[in-house]
């Protein structure tokens, strides 16, 4: 089996990539970056959208589902990945999700129709420089006055210290015969045995050493894609952005949503030294040497209105905004980079509370009287703070079918604990990743009758390997399995189970 293809600048076509959603492609989050930076963004609903290497196409189909009124597009030239999207497509009966298996070197823009959202995760680092121009050719040609394409990317100064170990991985694959995975398989195990035996440089390295192990961890499917292609450019801000608008394509915005708020993201002993830098521009630039940043994703804007910081103001005061979770499951703390968001006191309790219950624009919430003594601009703070450490999503007034459809055939394919569980929510427009258990939990109530949970329990025990614990102890005993399966269902049935039902994930239950 060849295991590179020259023909398409080196990316290995003979293993499928791992299947995985990227949060950061959904179009609500997109938006929000958009307008959060002031910039008016795209269409909320009834859009075009097209994801440029889409993979297994689990984020493109999972977006359709969500976003049912809009048409999304996926493109790939690996026939394996737009197989598996097709199937998944169909199996959903979704009809606004297509897919394409076409080289991106080769898009022909005036095939395509205009569009609102151009997607290219993990893709820009790992092509060539002439499919790279193509790619953003083609978003800069289809995209709508107004429309973003969203590029995540490899990028310098993070990578600087780490290339050699894609050279080592590159160099240690070269000898072994077999797949793309056989290859990255011995890759992977002759780094480990040097930077176990104490290598230097992985000594003197940090972060190579934090990188093998993140490897090691993501396994040699994600290696090999990562790190065997042809072709690997990581990228300089400033670099990527000349390109871009070289094409039109303006930069306004970055993901995670965090990232464009200079208090959470650089380093305290670092505030001085940047601000005086107010051009975004150049502030991105020596940000990335503050952070060492690794990897980035940025939005950029084919035209469209000037920036005006009251589009932020309104964002806020006027999206209606809600939680994928119980208020129980809503975090209080979340560690940045450099910085650590803290949820605590009386109007973070309100307010959780409040948006866990029921989506509320910041005008609404207040005027809610648990909410109204902090007054509006305390409580629009800290709608902002819940939003930038994704505790809380823009939602909206769902408008189409709920993907119920959708999320059963995700519900019944072969669960792996390799292949997150997504599920489309019309409500958030975007995809809700689930435990492997509540998937199992969401597969009885949601497909069995309640008169045959347990037999359909007992049935699952007896088919699985399952490795459960109470406390330390194994349990292996399959009539006690089966009781900590019906104990967790029934936990679930109780906490997680009516939010689901309130995002339009699944229809109630009973
Ligand atoms: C690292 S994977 C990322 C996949 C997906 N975007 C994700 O993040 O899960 C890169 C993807 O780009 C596709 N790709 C690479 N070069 C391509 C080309 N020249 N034309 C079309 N697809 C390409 C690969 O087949 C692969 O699916």
């Amino acid at each position: 089996m060849q295991s590179v293809d020259a023909r398409e600048g080196g990316y290995l076509t003979d293993v499928a990539y791992v299947r995985q959603f990227c949060k950061e492609l959904a179009p609500a989050l997109l938006r929000a970056a958009c307008s959060l930076n002031g910039f008016a963004p795209p269409p909320a609903d009834d859009f075009d959208y097209c994801e440029l290497g889409c993979g297994t196409g689990d984020t493109t189909n999972t977006l359709a589902a969500a976003n049912p009124r809009s048409r999304f597009a996926g493109v790939d030239f690996n026939a394996e990945h737009v197989a598996f999207a097709r199937d998944l497509a169909a199996r959903g009966a979704l009809a606004n999700a297509s897919f394409l298996e076409h080289d991106l070197a080769r898009l022909e823009p005036e095939a395509t129709p205009a569009l609102d959202y151009v997607c290219a995760h993990g893709v820009l680092s790992w092509i060539s420089p002439a499919t790279r121009a193509a790619l953003i050719d083609f978003a800069a040609a289809r995209l709508r006055p107004g429309g973003v394409l969203y590029v995540s990317y490899n990028a310098l100064p993070g990578w600087a210290a780490v290339e050699p170990l894609r050279r080592l991985l590159r160099d240690a694959s070269e000898s072994v015969a077999g797949t793309s995975v056989d290859r990255a398989r011995h890759a992977l195990a002759t780094a480990r045995l040097l930077s176990d035996a104490g290598a230097e440089y992985f000594a003197s390295n940090p972060a190579a050493r934090e990188m093998l192990a993140t490897a090691l961890q993501a396994g040699p499917t994600y290696a090999a894609h990562e790190y065997l292609g042809g072709e690997w450019h990581p990228m300089y801000f400033a670099d990527v952005a000349t390109e871009m608008s070289a094409r039109g394509l303006r930069f306004v915005g970055q993901l995670p949503l965090y990232l464009n708020y200079r208090d959470v993201t650089i380093p305290l002993t670092l505030m001085d030294v940047l601000s005086g830098v107010e051009d975004r521009f150049a502030f991105e630039r020596l940000k990335d040497f503050a952070v060492n940043e690794f990897f980035r994703g940025d939005l950029y804007m084919k035209g469209g209105p000037a920036r005006d910081a009251a589009t932020a103001a309104a964002f806020l005061d006027e999206t209606t905004f809600g939680t994928l979770v119980p208020a129980a499951n809503v975090k209080r703390e979340i560690r940045l980079r450099h910085h650590v968001l803290r949820y605590a006191g009386d109007l973070f309790d309100a307010l959780v509370a409040r948006l866990a219950e029921r989506p509320a624009t910041v005008k609404e919430l207040a005027s809610d009287p648990a909410l109204t003594p902090f007054g509006p601009d305390a409580v629009r703070d800290a709608v902002l703070h819940l939003l930038l450490g994704e505790q809380i999503t823009p939602m909206r007034a769902a408008t189409g079918p709920a993907p119920t459809g959708y999320n059963r055939a995700i519900l019944d394919q072969r669960l792996s604990t390799s292949s997150p569980v997504v599920l489309a929510s019309a409500q958030a427009g975007t995809g809700i990743v689930v435990p492997t258990l509540h998937a199992v939990a969401l597969r009885l109530l949601t497909g069995v009758e309640p008169a045959s949970w347990p037999s359909w329990i007992r049935a699952f025990v007896d088919r699985q390997p399952l490795r459960l614990q109470a406390g330390d102890r194994p349990v292996g005993d399959k009539n006690e399995q089966a009781r900590i399966i019906a104990a967790e269902v029934e936990r679930f049935r109780a906490a997680r189970l009516p939010k689901l039902v309130a995002l339009g994930v699944v229809d109630p239950v009973g």
